[in-house]
């Protein structure tokens, strides 16, 4: 690991810390209500684990994982379903938890998706936003931090699959990113 490449943008405790606030929102926003999470893989699992650990109101879970058409762009346009969601969602409220909305164009694909099932209510709860680089106009209901167009890993996010695993949110350095 070369971890003194990597500069902390939002530390271990800030993360938790905001992570339990909108897991609150969530709480008081559903009160009395069901409600069926849906983490989009790979890099939304370490925040839904922490996410549905702070709910109180009565859930499941299930998973979708989507990929860009195009093997060096992550946001090239075109999605396709890796695997889709083994619960049917007609009548259910959904939320769909994301690691960081970037162009917009994955979770606007899946919000598309999710509607034609019919579901009772659907909202997006994203832990990260790159507002700059949106290309389609989607705003996550939940949002953790809105961030600036900097290439970020750790809690679940990655660089060509590594540091998924670091506790904090870090800036890439700009020789390494590769959009
Ligand atoms: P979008 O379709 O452009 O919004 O892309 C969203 C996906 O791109 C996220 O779910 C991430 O997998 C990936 N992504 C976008 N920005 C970053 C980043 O800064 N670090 C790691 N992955 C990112």
């Amino acid at each position: 690991m070369h971890r003194n490449r990597y500069k902390i943008l939002l530390s271990e405790a800030e993360i938790r810390s905001r992570v339990e606030e909108l897991a609150r929102a969530i709480n008081t926003d559903y009160s009395g209500e069901e409600l069926l999470v849906v983490g989009i893989l790979k890099g939304a699992f370490i925040f839904m684990a922490d996410l549905v650990r702070e709910l109180t109101i009565p859930i499941a879970v299930d998973f979708m994982d989507m990929s860009s058409y195009g093997a060096s762009t992550r946001s090239s346009g075109e999605v396709r379903i890796l695997k889709d969601l083994e619960t049917p969602v007609e009548g259910k409220n959904i939320i769909v938890v994301e690691d960081i909305v970037d162009t917009g164009l994955t979770l606007s694909y899946i919000a598309e998706l999710l509607r034609t099932r019919n579901p009772k209510s659907l909202r997006i709860c994203a832990l990260l936003d790159k507002p700059s680089r949106r290309k389609v106009d989607i705003t996550p209901d939940y949002r953790g931090f809105t961030i600036p167009d900097y290439f970020v890993v750790g809690y679940g996010l990655d660089y060509n699959e590594e540091h998924r695993n670091y506790r904090d949110i870090c800036i890439l350095q700009p020789a390494q990113h590769e959009d």
